[in-house]
């Protein structure tokens, strides 16, 4: 099967709640973006244009795209200038909730609205919810007087800490806006994208449980109950949720303030209201049992794996300003990691920060693993992990197929200004590494 759409990239101004009118950047008109809706398998065929006043890129997040349809500009494609157009054409091979951003500029360009929801249905899958809502939360910087806030504010004090919208979206919308209807005890499956550059989400339902099914890639090997549900940028969440109350009563769905890093908590609010539930006046569902939901995952083996140490680094530069790197070297100070088609890696990712970062592998899913490469139960596909301020994380990888330049970054998307992102050679000859190296530099270039 075949899904064709376009997509423009352009200003509009879109309505987060009454009085509250912005001239953001988005995808055709919407913030979010439109939810692309296919089934695994399905072939995408996407014609972008590109209407904002400079370049950009469509990067398909968490994908398993080949290298030519990465959105990265300079390394994958060239970046579509304004007034320009390309063609996205790729097979979706994975089920789950992924999502579509620019590479270009994208501290900016994501923080002033330009992402959107890409679901892949597998039509087999059976989790036992008839209502599903995609949930895509983020935030955006606005001034009192209605502008957008400037994404290169507080300097690279700012860029180090990571810049936070003072409004926080559900699906675009403040939370005093978004109302759900749900019948007491009913299940309803809501697939979670934190689409926000900076935020992180710890989502509460008044101590409700959530199931936890599954996250980046997929439904996880079975399911985890849960009364949060964290996420950082980029990270998404399967979960199914029963919420009950009094017919007619509500239940606020809230957000609490998070730890990921110095200065993190202090001097905001300790909660944000991200919508409501009001329930009917249905009597309480009494539906049968949620079915076994579990997934056969099969682990890499860290037996032979290559393992790879990758310190997360912020220095301070001579003139005061600050520098994050793989290994205190920038992105465009360098040299890419190396790996071979085929080869497994163990990746220990060692947070030296004082700020959390979430870490992402394009075109790959990884594993979490303990220190010794075991990988960590439930089995989950991830393509963006949290590595907590001053903490170590481990993953394992292996590279099947789809050589090329592929990127490995913060999605603190400032951190990438920053210097925090880096490339892994995967199954190139000498002569075709290093292409990007020429647009590397921040001066020449913003990824
Ligand atoms: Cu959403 Cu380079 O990533
Ligand atoms: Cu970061």
């Amino acid at each position: 099967r075949i899904v064709e759409v376009n997509l423009e990239t352009r200003l509009a101004g879109v309505e987060l709640g009454p009085g509250h009118r912005v001239e953001a950047w988005t995808y055709d008109g919407g913030l979010p973006g439109p939810l692309i809706r296919v089934n695994v398998g399905d072939r995408l065929i996407v014609h972008y244009r590109n209407s904002l006043p400079e370049a950009s890129t469509i990067h398909w997040h968490g994908i398993r795209v080949p290298i030519e349809m990465d959105g990265v500009p300079g390394i994958s494609q060239p970046p579509v200038a304004q007034g320009e157009s390309f063609t996205y054409d790729f097979i979706v091979p994975d089920a789950g909730l992924y999502w579509y951003h620019p590479h270009v500029m994208s501290a900016a360009q994501v923080g002033f609205g330009v992402y959107g929801p890409l679901l892949v249905e597998d039509p087999s899958e059976k989790v036992g919810t008839t209502d599903q809502l995609v949930i895509v939360l983020s935030d955006i910087g606005i001034h009192e007087h209605g502008q957008l806030e400037d994404p290169e504010s507080g300097g690279t004090t700012g860029m180090a800490f990571g810049r936070e919208g003072n409004f926080v979206l559900t699906n675009g919308h403040l939370g005093t806006v978004g109302q759900i209807l749900a019948r007491s005890g009913a299940p309803q499956r809501w697939r979670i994208l934190n689409a926000a550059k900076s935020r992180y989400f710890s989502l509460d339902l008044e101590g409700q449980e959530f199931l936890k099914i599954g996250a980046d890639g997929g439904i996880q090997e079975y399911p985890v109950a849960t009364t949060s549900i964290v996420l950082g940028p980029a990270e998404r969440a399967d979960v199914i949720v029963r919420p009950t109350g009094e017919p007619g009563s509500t239940l606020p769905v809230r957000s609490y303030v998070f730890n990921r890093g110095y200065g993190s908590v202090e001097f905001r609010p300790a909660e944000e209201l991200l919508f409501t539930i009001t329930f009917t006046g249905d009597p309480a569902y009494s539906g049968p049992p949620l079915p076994e939901i579990r997934r056969s995952i099969t682990p890499y083996s860290p037996a032979g794996a290559t393992p790879i140490r990758m310190a997360l680094t912020l220095d301070q530069l001579l003139d005061g300003t600050f520098q994050y790197g793989i290994n205190n070297r920038p992105f465009w100070e360098a040299p890419p990691f190396e790996a071979k088609l085929g080869e497994t890696q163990v990746w220990t990712l060692v947070n030296e920060t004082a700020w959390s970062h979430p870490f992402h592998l394009h075109g790959f899913f990884f594993l979490e693993t303990d220190e010794h490469g075991t990988p960590l139960r439930p089995l989950i596909w991830k393509d963006t992990l949290d590595v907590p301020f001053k903490e170590t994380r481990y993953i394992i990888v292996n590279f099947p197929d789809r050589p090329g330049e592929w990127m490995i970054h913060c999605h603190i998307l400032d951190h990438v200004d920053g210097g925090l992102m880096g490339v892994v050679n995967v199954g190139l000859p000498p002569s075709e590494k290093g292409k990007h190296r020429h647009l590397a530099h921040p001066h020449d270039f913003k990824y």
